[in-house]
């Protein structure tokens, strides 16, 4: 089977028209593209879950808050569609950037309170953005379910609450993160790393590890927490912390002290690169009983 590319909206509406007739569940997996081994694990879901698979490749414009970040991401159309004809992806939607933005866009999407903190704070506009562009994208595809990665938690947590809120009929599946042997969490972004800085990278997942340590060990306080954590990334001159926080997993507001689950979430820049990475947390049983 070849994977279909298709760059028009009205020539995928028809194609998933004759899908929807023989099949039953369409599954969608929205990406930017520069695809690797954590949308491999989005798109193997997918495949797991639903009968037709589409993947989304665009670089949407209107969530970037730097036009230097949106000229740097790295685009690659014909490797991404190499690699979803590879994992049998059955359909690529590909539009060019006038295909999704005829005019300028006048409707968007804002997810209030779960956007203020974290990326939000340092990415002004970002979460709308995505929050759009997703909206969009879910009434074009109209799949059953829509794979989404947990190194994104915000973009998670704000397009869970944008489907409950607006009654959207799609089911939101988060698939893990995929690391790298050393811890660091894959990104499209990873490449932009010179050797040096790939070389200290792994110090990002290394300090929210021993939050998670402390977490589990009882420790309550945020702050002590938190400096625990930070004195990881102090030793690396090249890595500037933008946000290390605890979090409440589903409203993304911090936490000050651990009574629950939560997430430890970070974002730090090496060099011109900035990267993001959390991981979910949970107290032992008899710390969060007594
Ligand atoms: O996570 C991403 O790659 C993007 O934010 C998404 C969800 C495809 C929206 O542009």
């Amino acid at each position: 089977v070849t994977t279909q590319v298709i760059r028009s909206i009205a020539e995928l509406r028809k194609a998933l028209a004759s899908v929807r007739e023989t099949m039953r569940t369409i599954g969608l997996v929205p990406t930017m593209g520069a695809l690797h081994a954590g949308h491999a694990k989005l798109i193997e879901t997918a495949q797991r879950e639903a009968d037709c698979v589409v993947t989304s490749i665009f670089v949407n414009p209107i969530q970037f808050n730097r036009n230097e970040d949106y000229d740097r991401y790295p685009r690659d159309l014909s490797n991404d569609v190499e690699f979803c004809t590879v994992r049998g992806v059955d359909l690529i939607f590909a539009p060019p950037a006038d295909e999704m933005y005829p005019e300028p866009q006048r409707a968007f999407v804002d997810v209030e309170a779960l956007s203020d903190h974290l990326c939000g704070e340092f990415r002004p506009g970002h979460f709308r953005g995505v929050a759009t562009v997703v909206l969009k994208l879910l009434n074009i595809v109209q799949p059953s379910r829509a794979y989404f990665g947990e190194k994104d938690a915000q973009q998670l947590a704000v397009i869970r609450r944008m489907v409950k809120d607006l009654n959207i009929p799609v089911a939101i599946v988060e698939v893990p993160t995929v690391r790298e042997t050393d811890g660091f969490a894959l990104s499209s972004r990873n490449q932009q790393l010179n050797a040096e800085e790939r070389r200290i990278a792994p110090a990002l997942n290394q300090a929210l590890r021993r939050a998670e340590k402390l977490i589990s060990a009882g420790v309550r306080g945020a702050e002590e927490i938190k400096s625990s954590a930070l004195a990881i990334l102090q030793r690396y001159p090249e890595i500037r912390v933008e946000y290390l926080e605890i979090v409440d997993p589903e409203s993304m507001q911090p936490v000050e002290a651990i009574a629950g689950p939560v997430r430890v979430m970070m974002a730090a820049w090496i060099g011109k690169t900035r990267l993001i990475d959390n991981v979910l947390c949970r107290q032992p049983v008899q710390a969060a009983n007594s």
